[in-house]
């Protein structure tokens, strides 16, 4: 059956039902479909065009339809396109001539944007809880790292040694400001759009100001046009989880970088590792190089969905519907790396010592040398000078640095000291820089912050 058999007294085509329809992917918003109708039937009741007994009917019919999804008992039938489509059939089935009045006031326009809209704000909610998650892991080896360092690099060269505390916790700082990306996102997108009708709003008494509040929503939309062709909140979520994804690629590309031999500074756990069929004696970083690889696609939903969107006229067009697959996907997608993540860093084992002989070259405290010999007076580019030509001097004649920086009028046995393992990245004093005194407040501030984004996340 189709919903308009009576205007065209036949149905469509196999080909036209196998290229349109949405049911293969659509039926996971069966649950926020149905809170979208019971809202709606509540509403309804209020506006006189149902009386308590038939709202009581076609509460139960809903109900017991999904207890049928829930349960698996729910049987499709051709010509159920779309899930929405499926319901109210088979409402119309249970409750018989009273289901007929549940589409009144109603389109599938303005309920497919309140069905996307709650499985949205629910799932990316639910998502912005994890990713908290994963921050606290990273805080808290952060925190178990103490006064550990590695080399820091630019380039990928050995730049400064930093604490491996505060590289831990340069991501964590990326994941805040994804957190604050999807609460915003979810702000923005708590508006209810029932009640705006195909287009244009109803004739009947509706109140969709109620609707909204029954559904939890903040507030319902101002104009039943932008209502019901509204995606922008489709193609927000879909950057954030692409920005996110971009984020947790390059933890992933450093993590299967540091568990090369070359780098060894991880060593991962063999629950968060895997192996070859081939070569005995691999062990691989398939999670790491996944949260890298499928951000590709991550990026793919975006562009797709923007590109869907662009050009469309007001109001409803029909490739909207194209707004579901990438939105599930991604979010599908993120919401099982994430959880993967946290698991992969709380486990993860770091070869401290391994970094810190990385760390301990003299060249990384050359900088060291030349902002001691800035402190006494000599100018930062000619301090620069000195050092760069006793480090040119060192690798050419192959003379060790301390006996170079010994010996040279400026610097001398003081300066030496600098060269000493550990001593560089101490000097990292500044606010927000990667010696232990600042990074212990980072810590703190970061903690705080987690506190707070802890509340706004929901414990959930
Ligand atoms: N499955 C469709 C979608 O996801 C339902 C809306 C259909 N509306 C219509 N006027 N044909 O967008």
């Amino acid at each position: 059956m189709s919903l308009w058999k009576e205007r065209f007294g036949v149905p469509p085509a196999d080909q036209v039902v196998a290229f349109t329809e949405s049911l293969s992917f659509d039926v996971r918003l069966a649950g926020d479909d149905l809170a979208g109708s019971r809202a709606h039937v509540r509403g309804l009741e209020r506006a006189g065009i149902l009386t308590p007994d038939e709202r009581e009917a076609l509460l139960g019919a809903l109900d017991q339809v999904g207890d049928e999804l829930e349960g698996g008992r729910f049987t499709f039938v051709k010509g159920d396109e779309d899930v929405h489509t499926a319901i109210e059939r088979r409402v119309i089935e249970v409750a018989g001539d009273v289901g007929a009045k549940l589409h009144a006031g109603r389109s599938r326009n303005d309920q497919v944007a309140t069905a996307l809209r709650l499985y949205a704000k629910r799932e990316l909610q639910a998502l912005t809880r994890s990713i908290v998650a994963v921050q606290t892991v990273l805080a808290d080896r952060a925190e178990e790292a103490g006064d550990a360092y590695l080399p820091g690099y630019t380039h990928l060269q050995r730049a400064q040694p930093v604490l491996l505390a505060h590289h831990l916790l340069a991501h964590c700082w990326a994941l805040a400001r994804d957190v604050d990306r999807l609460v915003a996102t979810v702000d923005r997108l708590d508006v209810s759009p029932l009640g705006a009708g195909a287009l244009a709003g109803s004739s009947l008494d509706l109140d969709p100001d109620a609707v909204a509040a029954d559904l939890g929503f903040a507030s319902r939309f101002e104009n039943s046009l932008d209502a019901v062709s509204d995606r922008d909140f489709v193609a927000e979520a879909l950057f954030d989880l692409a920005l996110l994804g971009v984020h947790l690629s390059r933890l992933g590309e450093e993590l299967a970088l540091w568990s090369t031999e070359e780098f060894g500074f991880v060593h991962l756990h063999d629950t968060f590792a895997t192996g070859s069929s081939m070569l005995p004696q691999k062990k691989n970083p398939d999670v790491a190089e996944l949260l890298r690889g499928k951000t590709g696609r991550l990026v793919g939903h975006l562009t797709g969905m923007l590109t869907t969107l662009k050009g469309l006229p007001l109001s409803y067009n029909r490739d909207l519907q194209e707004d579901k697959e990438p939105l599930f996907d991604a979010i599908d997608q993120v919401g099982r790396g994430v959880a993967a993540l946290e698991g992969l860093l709380a486990t993860v084992g770091f070869d401290l010592d391994r970094m810190r002989v990385a760390a301990d070259s003299q060249e990384a405290a050359a900088v060291d040398l030349a902002e001691w010999l800035v402190a006494r007076g000599t100018p930062f580019r000619q301090a620069h000078g000195i050092v760069a030509s006793i480090v040119r001097d060192s690798l050419e004649r192959h003379v060790p640095l301390p006996e170079l920086v010994e010996g040279h009028p400026d610097l001398g046995s003081e300066a030496v000291a600098l060269l000493e393992p550990g001593v560089a990245v101490t000097r990292r004093t500044t606010p927000g820089g990667a010696g232990p005194k600042p990074v212990a407040d980072q810590l703190r501030n970061l903690r705080r912050r987690l506190e707070i984004d802890g509340e706004r996340v929901g414990r959930g």
